[in-house]
């Protein structure tokens, strides 16, 4: 395994494997890795002769507010976990090596970005889109990985590369848990002790939601309220959204008649978690 800075030493490492007729399949990330990203890595392996992950916390899709300088990094950690996963090349870019002097273009779209995280942060998914953009351009690989657990972000994504005709496909994969039920995330480690415990209520909200609708609930609000009552009974939590959406279109819905999304983000403390589940109908 290798780790490399350049957009250049990607390309001609992607390029050798090209020669020899291997697929590619790419892990983007921002770093701080855990067991969430290696299930990526892992599907990547699976599905690909050679597995490219990037580590760049991208300051395009962070906020004037966010936590773009103090979100936790720890390459020497990292490289030991993509090793582990048989990662066979790490991307890890300086900021100017994506964002030169000059830089003026960007990916945006009109449509699933205005609800759930694109309420509370407006500028999140043109950040997001254009570094995958720019990642799938350096790259071009033949699959790339996003996990279930950025619902929206995947969404987004699968969007963007069916609307501008990116030619790879996107796999999804399912949200990695805490054994006691905790969505796994970099940013768990903002958490303070009585934090973490409160945080579990997340999880029990979106499994609620899960077995109102098995029981036969349709009705979105009826589920919202429930899963935000109990979100409630926990003092420390500070909720920034908790809505039920379409699944393809991330627009509100009141009955659900088509796949949709129960999804929340929370605050507790420093951190913004979020968690979701899907209702399949
Ligand atoms: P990051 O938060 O580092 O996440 C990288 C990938 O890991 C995303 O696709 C995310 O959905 C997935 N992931 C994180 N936690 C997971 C979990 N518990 N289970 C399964 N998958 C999990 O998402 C980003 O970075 C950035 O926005 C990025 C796509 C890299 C663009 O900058």
């Amino acid at each position: 395994m290798k780790t490399v800075t350049t957009v250049a030493e990607v390309r001609a490492e992607v390029r050798a494997w090209r020669a020899q007729g291997l697929t590619v399949g790419l892990v983007p990330t921002m770093g701080f890795l855990h067991e969430g990203h290696k299930s990526l890595m892992t599907a990547a392996k699976a599905g690909n002769d050679r597995v490219v992950v990037s580590i760049f916390v991208n300051p395009m899709q962070f906020g004037p507010t966010e936590d773009l300088a103090s979100y936790p990094r720890d390459l020497k950690h990292d490289e030991a976990l993509c090793e582990s996963a048989g990662v066979d090349l790490i991307f890890h870019p300086e900021p100017e090596e994506l964002y030169p002097e000059g830089f003026v273009s960007f990916v945006d779209m009109n449509g699933l970005t205005k609800e759930l995280c694109g309420k509370s942060r407006p500028i999140h998914f043109r950040g997001v889109c254009t570094v995958c953009n720019k990642l799938f351009n350096i790259v071009k690989p033949d699959r790339a990985y996003f996990g279930e657990k950025d619902a929206q972000q995947l969404a987004v994504i699968r969007r963007m590369v069916a609307d501008l005709n990116m030619d790879l496909e996107i796999v999804g994969c399912p949200i990695v848990r805490e054994a006691d039920g905790l969505a796994k995330s970099s940013r768990n480690i903002y958490l303070t002790a009585e934090e973490r415990e409160q945080a579990l209520v997340l999880s029990k909200a979106v499994k609620l939601a899960a077995k109102l609708f098995a029981d036969g609930e349709r009705n979105a609000h009826v589920i919202i309220d429930a899963m935000t009552k109990l979100i409630e009974t926990m003092p420390l939590a500070e909720i920034d959204y908790v809505q039920i959406v379409d699944s393809l279109t991330i627009e509100p819905v009141d009955v659900i008649e088509r796949d949709a999304l129960a999804a929340l983000a929370v605050r507790f403390g420093k951190a913004r978690l979020i968690d979701n589940v899907t209702l399949k109908v």
